[in-house]
Order: structure tokens, then sequence, then C-alpha cells
């Protein structure tokens, strides 16, 4: 008997609801057609948006960090690890996001859960949507306040256990921007009233939106026209901004509590400056070249469309994460597979990941991908799915 071994027997279990899955391994670069475990596929599987995991301005921008500023910083941010490339780059995303300053963090994960379990306490109170991001509830249960969750986009529901608070409680109303399973949009305006009337905190995590929304992918507070009435914004440079990381945008007191308080700030080591330099070369691409954003939104009107023509259900989606419905987690694993051996990466995603029962298909598709793969793509996913019984 090994002390390991109910580990063992947690992963058999898996195996026999066939819901263990090997890693899938990339040969070549993330691209929208890529070689995935030496086979050739359209990629329906990342989070590259606007295609700027290999844009040639990032390569080259990282390419002149790495020469003149080397591999790594050694230290964290509050010892000597801040360079003046990482602060360009939070001056650089303070004024994107339109806020008075910025913070990054190592990733998005670091950046919710690092703000959420330092800006409360255990007298305060968090209101969450039932499908935010596992980091969002990592970061609440490590701040000890109290956990309120409302069903998923349920203002109404919100209201309720805000008005169940006792008065003068510090209460915190977060959602996702754009949820990342279903790819619909937090109700941000109707949240920004409420938590406006409750004397709330507003939190959005945008790490879907960053790139997708908003005038030149500023996000869902720009797109929704909510400035200044979100105090918290969260955004991921690990996404459509195709590098790692993520911050925290907001008012300047804000990022120098998390300055002082975030400890993934203050206890994990910053970004290699290549990492900074092409996240800065991804703003000013943001900037200067919209045409990936419309391409982007082109691609996705034509995929969607493609795949409610051939009868699949595809939730409620309003971006370009497109869920392909299937119920069961076992056929979604066996769906996913056949696709792939068809030439089509696209992953199931089953318990827990989503709730029982809502096992799915999930499709992302990107401003790179050309309409012929798009197309292939369709015929495939129709192919499989009637075969499967899915439609
Ligand atoms: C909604 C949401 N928030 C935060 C994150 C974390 O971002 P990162 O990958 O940069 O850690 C993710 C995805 O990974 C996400 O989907």
């Amino acid at each position: 008997m090994g002390v390991l071994d109910y580990l063992d027997a947690e992963l058999q279990s898996l195996r026999d609801q066939g819901l263990y899955r090997p890693l899938r391994v990339l040969h070549d670069e993330q691209r929208a057609h890529t070689v995935v475990d030496h086979r050739s596929v359209v990629n329906l599987s990342s989070n590259n948006y606007l295609g700027l995991t290999t844009h040639p301005r990032l390569r080259e921008r990282a390419r002149e960090a790495l020469d003149r500023l080397g591999v790594g910083t050694g230290s964290v941010r509050t010892i000597a690890g801040t360079m003046a490339i990482h602060v360009e780059l939070e001056e650089r995303l303070a004024a994107f996001k339109k806020t008075e300053a910025a913070v990054v963090f190592q990733s998005g994960f670091t950046a919710n859960a690092g703000t959420v379990s330092s800006i409360l306490g255990k007298d305060d109170v968090i209101v969450s949507d039932a499908l935010n991001h596992a980091s969002i509830i990592d970061g609440a249960r490590l701040s000890r306040a109290a956990i309120k969750v409302f069903p998923h986009r349920d203002v109404t529901a919100a209201r309720a256990l805000l008005e169940g608070t006792p008065r003068g409680t510090r209460t915190l109303l977060i959602t996702d921007g754009v949820f990342s399973m279903d790819g619909d949009l937090g109700p941000l305006p109707a949240l920004c009233d409420l938590a406006e009337e409750f004397g709330s905190i507003m939190m959005v995590d945008d790490a879907h939106a960053s790139g997708v929304f908003g005038t030149n992918g500023r996000g869902t507070v720009d797109h929704f026209g909510v400035h200044g009435r979100v105090q918290v914004q969260v955004g991921t440079l690990s996404k459509a901004i195709g590098a790692l990381g993520g911050y925290v945008a907001g008012p300047r007191v804000l990022i120098e509590f998390l300055h002082r308080r975030a400890r993934p700030f203050l206890f994990s080591t910053s970004h290699p400056p290549s990492v900074a330099a092409t996240c800065l070369a991804a703003i000013d691409v943001l900037e200067q070249e919209p045409q990936w954003m419309a391409q982007l939104w082109d691609n996705t009107r034509f995929f969607k469309a493609g795949l409610q023509a051939a009868g699949f259900d595809t939730g409620l989606s309003e971006s370009p994460i497109t869920p392909i419905m299937v119920g069961d987690g076992a056929l979604a694993m066996t769906f996913s597979d056949r696709l792939f051996e068809r030439g089509v990466f696209a992953l199931g995603i089953g318990f827990p990941t989503v709730p029982q029962g809502k096992a799915r298909i999930r499709t992302i598709v990107t401003a790179t991908h050309t309409r012929d793969e798009l197309q292939f793509a369709l015929d495939v996913l129709a192919k499989t799915g009637r075969e499967l019984g899915v439609i």
C-alpha cells in the first residue's frame, strides 16, 4: 500500500466513467491549423483569438527584449524584479483600459485569486455568479469572506442576496465579462446598478473579453459603456494578447494596495522582460491593426451560423466561444476523439468543469482561421454529430 494509492483510485474512477484524457501535445506553433499529437488539425481549442501567438511584430519585440534585457528577472516585483519595461506595460494597460493605474500579475489566475483574497476579509461578503472562473472561487475562499452564489446571470437573485446582507457589511459583486465555457456575457449594466444601489465593490473578470469586445478590444466594460462604474477590472495577457499574464486595472488606491498585499505579486517572481515586451507589442497591434478583430467576428458569425444550420444546440453564446451541447460526459469525449481522428481539434468538456449533464464540445474560432478551414471543421462536426445522434 502506497500513501498515494487513493490518487490512483480517483484516476481509475475517471477512466471507468470515460472521462480520463491524456494531455494533447502540440508539435508546432499555436496556430489555427497546427500539429497535435503528430496529427495535422484545424485547431478549435485555443484562446488565441487574434492569432497573436505568432504575429511578427510580437516576435520581433520579444527577441529585441531578450537580447537587450536577458531571459529573466531573478526576483519578485517588490524586491528587485520590477524592470522599467514592467512599469511601461502597466502604464500602457491603464491608458488602454481608461483607468488610473494597472498592475500585472504572472497570470490571470493569480490576478483574480490575489486580488479577491487581499481586498476582502473574514467580515465581508462576496456575491458571485455561479459560473465564475475557478480563480475567483479560490480567491474568495482564501479571503475567508462569506461567499453567496447567485444562479448564472440572475440579477434578481443577486439583489436578494445583497438585501439579505446586513447593512454596513462590505460586499463585492463579481462576474465574468465573458463566461469561458458558455460564451455568454455577464449582465454588466444591471449589476453596476445593483452595486451602486447597495454600495458594493464591482469587479469584472474580462479574461475572454480583452482583445475581443469593446473598442480595439478594451473589454466588456467598454462594450457596455460602464467605464468608471467597475472598480476592479481583471484582464489576461494569456489569451487574445497571445503571451502570458494577468492584470488588474482600476483606481490608483486599489493598485497601490495590491502592490503591498496581493500575495502572488509579493511572493512570486515577475515576468521575463520579453513577456512584457510582447504584451506591449500586442497593445500596439490592438490599436493599429483593427482588421484582426473584424476578422475574428466575421469568422465567429460564419461558424456559429454553420453550426446552427447543421442543427447543433449552441447554447446562449454571444462570443467566439461556442459550445456544442452534448449532455453526457462520456459522449462528449467520444465526440471529441472522433473529431480529432478526422482532423478537428475541439475538446470535450465535462464535469467538474461544467455541471453534470451539461457536457459539451467547446469551440473557439480565431481571426486567422481561413474559410476553408472553418468549412472543413463544420463538415466534420456535422458528419460526426449525426453519427453519434447529437443532431
Ligand atoms: C474567465 C477566466 N478568468 C481567468 C482565467 C485565467 O487566466 P490565465 O490563463 O491568464 O491564468 C481564465 C482562463 O484561463 C478564464 O477563463
